[in-house]
C-alpha cells in the first residue's frame, strides 16, 4: 500500500510502498479516506517537533484521519463504520496509569507515543490498524470532513479545561479572542458561536481568504502589526476567553493583558525556544488581583472526539466548504503541505466511501 512518510535526514514528504498492516487482537483494520494537514505536520517534517519510531528510518505522517472500517476483526465495530482515530498510544511495556484511566491526553509527552508525530507511525497510508477503543464513529454523511474531528477535539479539550478553571463561580463569558488565523484558530472560531462577540488575530493584509472567513463568521479581524495583543483590550475590549493558536511565544504573556477580570487564557501553540523580557511583577499581580487563569492544553481523548463529532455536525456547511482549500491525491502530497496565503486547510485523499 502507499504511505506518505518523512525519512530521517529529509525535510520533504515522500510516497513509499509498505505492506498493508494486519490487525492484532482488539484492533480493527481501517481503509483510509482522508488525512488532514496542520501546523504540527509541517513542524514534524521540518524536524522541530516529534520523533521517529525507534529503530526506523522513516515516520508515516498524519494524525488527523477519517476512514472506514474494513475488518472489525471481532471488535464491537462494524464493517463500513466511518471512524476517526485518536492520536496517543501507550508506549510498549504498559502500566501507564493515564492510559489505564482513559486519560492518555493528560500523560506527560515522554510517557506517550503520538501517531504520525512522536514515535509511532501515523495514518497517511491506504490502510491503518488501531485498537477499536481509539476509533470514534461518526455519521456517514460527514466522511468527507471527518478528518476535522481530531483538530476540533483538541479545541473541545482546551475549552473544557478553560471552563473547568472558571467552574467555581458564575462565569458567563460573552467575548472571545482567538489568536491565530491558521487552521486551528479558524476552526475554533467557528466553534465559538455561543459568544456574543468574537475577535481573531492575524498578521495578513487584505484581501485574504482567512480574513473573509473571520468576517463571514461575524468576528472582528485584529491585525497584530497594528494592534499588538497587549493593546487589544484598550482598542477593542477585554476578552473573557483568549484561545492562543499562533505558537508565538510572547502571546503566552501578552494575552494575559487581553483578558477581562476573571477571564481565562488557553494556550495551544507549541513554540520553539525564544528568550525575551517580560515584566514578571506586573504579570503576576494582574493574574492574582483579577482572578485570571492560564491553562495549557495538548492532545485530546475519546470523550473529546465524541464531542467533536457533535461540534462538526453544528459547523455550517458554507464555512467547511471555504475552510478546506485543497484535497490532494497521495502522488501530489507535497502540495498538501504547502502553507501559502491561499491555503487554509488541506487533506490527502486515499479513497472515497
Ligand atoms: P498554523 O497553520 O501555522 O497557524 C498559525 C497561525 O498563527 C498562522 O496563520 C500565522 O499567521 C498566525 N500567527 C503566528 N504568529 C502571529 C503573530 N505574531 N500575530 C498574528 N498572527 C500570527 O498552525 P495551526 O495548525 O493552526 O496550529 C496553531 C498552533 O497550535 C501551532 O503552534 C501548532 O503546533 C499548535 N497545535 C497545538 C495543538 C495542541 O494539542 N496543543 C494541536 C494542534 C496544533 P501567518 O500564516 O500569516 O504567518
Ligand atoms: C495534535 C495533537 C498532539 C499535538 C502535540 C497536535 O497537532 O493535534 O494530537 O498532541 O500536536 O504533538
Ligand atoms: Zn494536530
Amino acid at each position: 500500500m502507499k504511505a506518505i512518510v518523512v525519512r530521517r535526514g529529509s525535510e520533504t514528504p515522500a510516497v513509499i510502498e509498505k505492506p498493508r498492516p494486519d490487525p492484532g487482537p482488539g484492533e480493527a483494520l481501517v481503509r483510509t479516506l482522508r488525512v488532514g494537514v496542520d501546523g504540527t505536520d509541517r513542524e514534524v517534517i521540518a524536524g522541530s517537533h516529534g520523533e521517529f519510531p525507534e529503530g526506523e528510518d522513516h515516520l508515516v505522517l498524519g494524525h488527523e484521519a477519517v476512514g472506514v472500517v474494513e475488518d472489525p476483526n471481532g471488535t464491537d465495530l462494524e464493517r463500513g463504520d466511518v471512524v476517526a482515530p485518536t492520536v496517543r498510544r501507550e508506549p510498549s511495556g504498559g502500566g501507564n496509569g493515564y492510559f489505564e484511566r482513559g486519560e492518555p491526553d493528560m500523560a506527560p509527552p515522554e510517557d506517550a507515543l503520538e501517531r504520525g508525530i512522536a514515535g509511532a507511525h501515523g495514518f497517511m497510508a491506504e490502510y491503518f490498524t488501531s485498537p477499536a477503543e481509539y476509533l470514534v464513529a461518526m455519521p456517514r454523511e460527514f466522511a468527507a470532513v471527518g478528518f476535522l474531528v481530531e483538530p476540533i477535539s483538541v479545541s473541545e479539550k482546551a475549552l473544557e479545561l478553560a471552563a473547568a478553571s472558571r467552574s467555581s463561580f458564575q462565569w458567563e463569558p460573552e467575548t472571545a479572542l482567538v489568536l491565530g488565523n491558521g487552521s486551528l484558530g479558524l476552526l475554533t472560531l467557528a466553534m465559538l458561536d455561543e459568544y456574543d462577540r468574537t475577535y481573531c488575530l492575524g498578521r495578513r493584509d487584505r484581501p485574504d481568504p482567512t480574513i473573509d472567513l473571520i468576517e463571514e463568521l461575524g468576528a472582528t479581524y485584529v491585525d497584530s502589526r497594528e494592534t499588538p495583543v497587549d493593546e487589544i483590550a484598550a482598542v477593542h475590549e477585554p476578552a473573557d476567553l483568549v484561545y492562543e493558536a499562533t505558537g508565538y511565544a510572547r502571546h503566552a504573556f501578552d494575552a494575559v493583558e487581553a483578558l477581562a477580570p476573571n477571564g481565562v487564557l488557553a494556550l495551544l501553540g507549541v513554540p520553539e525556544s525564544w528568550q525575551f523580557e517580560v515584566d514578571g511583577g506586573d504579570l503576576h499581580r494582574d493574574l492574582v488581583l483579577h482572578n485570571k487563569a492560564v491553562v495549557g492544553s495538548v492532545n485530546s481523548g475519546v470523550g473529546h472526539f465524541e464531542a467533536a463529532v457533535d461540534a462538526l455536525c453544528d459547523i455550517p456547511g458554507w464555512f467547511l466548504d471555504a475552510f478546506v482549500t485543497g484535497v490532494f491525491a497521495p502522488e501530489n502530497c507535497e502540495e498538501a503541505f504547502v502553507d501559502d496565503e491561499t491555503t487554509i486547510k488541506t487533506a490527502v485523499q486515499f479513497d472515497t466511501l
